[in-house]
């Protein structure tokens, strides 16, 4: 059994002798842009283990609300708990960020290797060369892109660098998944493969929350569906 199962079934079971069942909890959450509110959700909680597709509109606030919750953006919240702790959003802590692994629809890559791509995120964690070896190793070998390791990112297709995206994700193990439009303009090959890979996150007990157009919902099975609009979450769509 792997590290990365170990560490799964740990937090599962811890979560339910706490009685956590919700991995995130958040209310009250605002962002204002220039005068104008992007993103008022009254109330957002996500279950432990559990995938969320995130449907919306151009410009219904989905990737505000991904980018709030990794830290990325500013946003002014009256609660926010994760993992049972309580967040300042305002004061987003350094170690919520390996927590949280979120991925860009347009994943920026250093133009060195998709290898060195995967390793350097665990060496910015601090890990040391022997765990980032292992790690990367293993991120490869989980995401089936061996035949990428050595190419040049800049040289990748959208979905081999989404593919990519995911692995160098899935080296840190976060507890959760914030995925932007990962399967968004690929062609039927590649989005078979990323949704293969999503599906085996989930499989391992993470909770995801993926934005996606309604147009493009993911087929993965028990989702939970939200849907936002003009910046509100609608609850289940
Ligand atoms: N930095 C910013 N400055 C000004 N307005 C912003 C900024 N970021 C987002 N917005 C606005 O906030 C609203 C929500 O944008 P967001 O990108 O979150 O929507 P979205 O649901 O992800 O849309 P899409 O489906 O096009 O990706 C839009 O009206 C957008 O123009
Ligand atoms: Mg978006």
């Amino acid at each position: 059994m792997t590290a990365t199962v170990l560490n799964q079934r740990h937090d599962a079971v811890r979560g339910l002798i706490s009685g956590q069942h919700m991995l995130l909890t958040c209310r009250g959450l605002r962002r204002v842009v220039a005068g104008q509110n992007i993103l008022d959700v009254e109330r957002l909680e996500l279950e432990r283990g559990r995938t969320y597709l995130l449907s919306g509109s151009n410009g219904a606030g989905k990737t505000s609300l991904l980018r709030v919750l990794a830290g990325l953006d500013e946003a002014r919240c009256k609660q926010f708990l994760f993992d049972g702790v309580e967040i300042d959003l305002a004061n987003y802590p350094r170690r919520m960020r390996s927590k949280l692994g979120f991925v860009h629809h347009h994943p920026m890559m250093f133009s060195t290797s998709v290898t060195d791509n995967i390793a350097f995120g665990l060496r910015a964690a601090g890990m040391s060369r022997p765990e980032v070896r292992r790690r990367t190793d293993e991120a490869i070998e989980w995401a089936d892109i061996g035949s990428l390791a050595n190419r040049p990112p800049q040289a990748l297709s959208a979905g081999e660098k989404q593919r990519v995206a995911l692995a160098r994700a899935h080296a840190l193990d976060p507890a959760m998944y914030l995925l932007d439009e990962p399967t968004a303009n690929l062609d039927e090959n590649g989005r078979v493969l990323v949704t293969h890979l999503i599906d085996i996150i989930a499989r391992e007990g993470r909770t995801l929350l993926i934005a996606c157009h309604d147009r493009e919902l993911l087929s993965l099975d028990g989702v939970v569906r939200l849907h936002m609009r003009d910046g509100h979450l609608e609850g289940v769509a």
